[in-house]
């Protein structure tokens, strides 16, 4: 920072000087204008105001660093949302394990991490099978010590009338959308209590279908599942506030349209998904991540109970 000096209280010609600053030494007194630097002018000064800041976060307990070391799980990491969620998760220095039924698809997930430098661990789970959700969480106690974050993101949308429905597309979306994530959430809050730990953080990925009926025909099973997820954020978020476990914190995170496989795996009668993301307004699995890590750096004093996200320019669903 330099200003103009006049040497004799005025300004005539040759009576001026520039005179920096920053760099002014008074003997005896040294820079008598300290707050004449108010940024950090090289790279080394915005590294450690970097990590100033950082501190001051980690002090009032915010910020994703808070995180760096602590353990992981995310439910539906294969693919979509999941993959987007694990993988960030992985880069913020969490460790990470990643579930799903396609283990090749889970690996080309985990190498991906691994090129980033993040730690992304994958294990095959049918989450409509308890002994293998039981077998995950056990896997994480033995090779984490245990988890600190749950994603439950993992579930299914059919297309399918309720007056002409088949049977099994409804209970594949209440197994994996509603009873698994009951069971991943059981399982996450024993082991928090065996290991006497607070605190921790269990996002749902609900969805828009959770708080009203999108108006495509066939959507009303799928949007009942979503309203169970709504349901369980709440009671969950009073259960453990009653039972003085209000150090633990359960958020949702619910998602108008965006652009993975749900739509291609779901049995979707009416329309080629390719031809609903050409024609409608539609977001992408990392701004669902960007969502997460916002959920879990807030302050401790803060609890985000859900997030509406939908794309711009929808026109209503
Ligand atoms: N995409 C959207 O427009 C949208 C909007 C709102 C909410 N959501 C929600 O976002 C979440 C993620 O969906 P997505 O869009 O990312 O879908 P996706 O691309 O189809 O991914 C779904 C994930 O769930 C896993 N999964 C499904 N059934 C499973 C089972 N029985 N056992 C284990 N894993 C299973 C899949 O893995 P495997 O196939 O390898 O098992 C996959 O990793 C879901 O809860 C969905 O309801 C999505």
């Amino acid at each position: 920072m330099s200003y103009l000096i006049s040497m004799n209280g005025k300004l005539n010609p040759g009576s001026v000087t520039w005179v920096d600053l920053n760099a002014l030494q008074v003997p005896g007194v040294g820079n008598p204008f300290p707050s004449a630097s108010p940024t950090p002018r090289t790279a080394a000064a915005a590294a450690s105001s970097a990590a100033l800041r950082q501190e001051a976060q980690l002090a009032e307990g915010r910020g994703m660093e808070r995180w760096r070391g602590k353990a992981a799980l995310v439910t539906g990491a294969s693919a979509g949302i999941g993959a987007a969620v694990a993988t960030r998760l992985a880069a913020r220095g969490l460790r990470v394990l990643g579930l799903g039924r396609r283990l090749h698809k889970l690996q080309e997930v985990e190498k991906l991490a691994r090129e980033q430098g993040g730690e992304l661990h994958v294990l095959e789970c049918d989450l409509t099978k308890e002994e293998d959700i039981l077998r995950a969480f056990q896997w994480a106690s033995d090779n984490f010590g245990g988890i600190d974050v749950l994603i439950n993101n993992a579930g299914l949308f059919y297309e399918t009338l309720l007056s002409d429905g088949a049977t099994d597309e409804w209970r594949q979306m209440l197994e994996v959308n509603v009873l698994a994530l009951k069971v991943c959430t059981r399982e996450f809050l024993r082991g928090l209590q065996r290991r006497s730990t607070q605190p921790g953080h269990i996002v749902h990925i609900n969805s828009v279908g959770g708080h009203w009926v999108p108006s495509l025909p066939g959507a009303a099973a799928y949007a009942a599942s979503k309203h169970a997820v709504t349901a369980l954020t709440e009671g969950l978020r009073r259960e453990l506030v009653k039972t003085g476990r209000a150090g633990i914190k359960v958020s949702a995170i619910s998602p108008g349209l965006v652009k993975t496989e749900i739509l291609d795996r779901g049995n979707l009668h009416s329309a080629a998904s390719d031809t609903v993301f050409a024609s409608h307004a539609h977001m992408l699995p990392e701004d669902i991540a960007d969502a997460v890590e916002y959920v879990l750096s807030v302050p401790e004093r803060v609890q985000i109970h859900d997030i509406i996200l939908r794309p711009a320019g929808e026109e209503g669903f």
